[in-house]
């Protein structure tokens, strides 16, 4: 294979963003979709709960939907975009339902709702039911939909197990100063080679970076890298100080990062701790009128809270007042798991504790996805568009997906020319660092990968200090030194480019986190326990060393 490729738009991810992006982009040109595993491997695959979208229009509403959202969100989401995308719902679920993805209708559930025929579920923060859902595997239907979408469609090329290095950052010669993004510097894996691929549009659909924390609901390959190639692309980061930490992942020694849909709860499970002497309890009346069903900022800390109070190792989910036939039909999945570890759910409550799961932060985007840079996009969650605010409502992050990716594709057919003739003007970068070679670090790799990790939980975790993101900042910034000085320009492996992201990204979230002095949605700091009434979106640009 040549050093180059060039298409048309180059995908980077292959989430619901990604894949919903290069289908939509796909009808004016040829796509690239670059993805560091197979294609399936993202986020999107693993969630459970599902999409939140108006359908019952008897019972919900558009402002309804909204107001839950900017609640859950602290009151600093962008209203105009909430808006925005709550209305371009409906559109997007017909498009994923064209595919061929499956949402569950109510006469499989026993007619328990009749809107429209889909069985709406209930989450935290959410005032109605309205999130479809296909069982307890609704992201799995959702990819497999869209995969088989993409691998049908003759203008698109998946390239699987190339992960994305750099983005392809060029200034024009003509003194303009436009920085200007033609693709990215891509590793193909099997082959240790450095492609480069060129494009006029570069859409960045990489997804979360749940694995720069110890606990995560994340797969291995939530590292962060679109949020760390677009900050060294010179692109505005925003609010990554909130990050949302999922109240209930199964608490078991051999269960990995396995999610305990916060559905459970919209099904009447209950959160209880257990007593000296073996009793079950309730405790989440404690700390909010909505008990259980509360928003999830709220949940993740009375957990924690509860937690370093008694010294024990979880909590419980409480659902066995519902029968095991029911709860095989509602959650086959999470059942299935459940037994394999010895919890028959309608019998014993779940044990739980919480985990990274969301970055609510991420590259600032307008309502299309534009970065403001010629030629760059951020869609999903790599991206803030300011939808979230400082805590995501569950299920809108699919939702935000969704529509984001067709807005895009909207928006890039009225600019592409633009782009490209500002690109013409300009070089396109050449590769100049390290070969790709088997590292002889790569125990040293992995060190440093768990260092960050394990202090990134312990220290800008669910409650934070300033003490404690002062030692997380020297930390961080000893590792980012050593990457760069000793690792990079020498050789480029998988394990390493991750290295390097996780940890641009955990300084980025660091960095944030000393910035925002007050505790607001997914940022608690016990120095600052008061939400200010001035907000800002606090904004992290490129630091000139590295
Ligand atoms: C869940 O099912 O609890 C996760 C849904 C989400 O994070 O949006």
């Amino acid at each position: 294979m040549n050093n180059s490729l060039n298409f048309d738009f180059l995908v980077i991810g292959s989430g619901i963003a990604g894949l919903s992006t290069a289908l939509h982009l796909s009808q004016q040109g040829k796509v690239a979709i670059v993805t560091k595993r197979n294609i399936e491997e993202s986020n999107t695959k693993y969630a459970q709960g599902g999409i939140a979208c108006v359908i019952d229009r008897l019972n919900d509403s558009y402002e309804k939907h909204c107001a839950d959202t900017l609640l859950a969100g602290g009151n600093v989401c962008d209203e105009e975009i909430v808006r925005k995308i709550i209305k371009e719902g409906p559109v997007a679920i017909e498009h994923l339902i064209s595919l061929g993805i499956k949402f569950t209708k109510s006469n499989e559930m026993n007619s328990r709702t009749k809107s429209n025929d889909f069985d709406l579920g209930k989450e935290g923060g959410h005032t109605e039911r309205r999130v479809l859902h296909a069982g307890d595997i609704t992201g799995f239907e959702i990819e497999k939909g869209l995969v088989e979408g993409c691998k049908k469609n003759s203008n698109i090329e998946i390239f699987e197990k190339y992960i994305a290095i750099d983005l392809l950052s060029s200034k024009s010669n003509n003194n303009s100063n436009e920085n200007s993004i033609q693709g990215a510097f891509v590793l193909d894996i099997d082959n240790n080679k450095v492609i480069s691929f060129t494009a006029g549009s570069t859409i960045v659909a990489s997804g979360g970076a749940g694995k720069i924390y110890l606990y995560t609901s994340n797969p291995d390959i939530a590292c962060g890298s679109g949020v760390a190639m677009c900050y060294r692309a010179n692109a505005q980061i925003a609010n990554m100080e909130f990050f949302q930490f999922h109240p209930t992942i199964l608490f078991h020694p051999d269960a990995k990062s396995f999610l305990i849909s916060e559905t459970v709860r919209g099904e009447g499970g209950t959160l209880k701790k257990i007593t000296p002497d073996g009793k079950f309890v309730e405790f989440m009346d404690e700390y909010h009128k909505l008990k259980s069903l509360a928003p999830r900022d709220i949940v993740a800390r009375a957990i924690d809270n509860e937690l370093k109070k008694s010294g024990d190792d979880c909590v419980y989910i409480d659902i066995t007042h519902r029968d095991e036939e029911y709860l095989k039909k509602r959650f086959p999945n999470i059942f299935e798991k459940c037994m394999e570890y010895g919890i028959n759910m309608s019998k014993t409550p779940i044990p739980v504790v919480p985990a990274a799961h969301y970055s609510c932060g991420g590259v600032q985007t307008d309502v299309n996805g534009w970065t403001g840079i010629t030629g760059l996009y951020v869609v999903g969650e790599a991206a803030h568009t300011g939808f979230h605010g400082a805590n995501r409502l569950a299920s809108n992050s699919l939702l935000e997906a969704s529509v984001i990716s067709k807005l895009a594709a909207i928006d890039i057919s009225k600019k592409v020319e633009g782009f490209k003739k500002i690109q013409a003007k300009q070089e396109v970068q050449k590769w100049t660092c390290g070969d790709a070679t088997n590292s002889d670090e790569l125990v040293v790799i992995s060190h440093n990968w768990d260092e960050i990790r394990r202090f990134m939980w312990d220290y800008v975790g669910i409650v934070r200090t300033q003490k404690r993101l002062e030692r997380a900042k020297t930390r961080i910034r000893n590792i980012r030194y050593e990457i760069n000085r000793y690792y990079w320009d020498f050789n480029i492996t998988s394990d390493l480019i991750e290295l390097r992201n996780i940890a641009s990204v955990a300084e980025i979230i660091i960095d944030s986190a000393l910035q925002r002095k007050e505790s607001r949605g997914l940022h608690y700091n016990s120095d600052y326990p008061k939400t200010s009434e001035k907000y800002k979106n606090t904004i992290i640009e490129k630091n000139k060393e590295f």
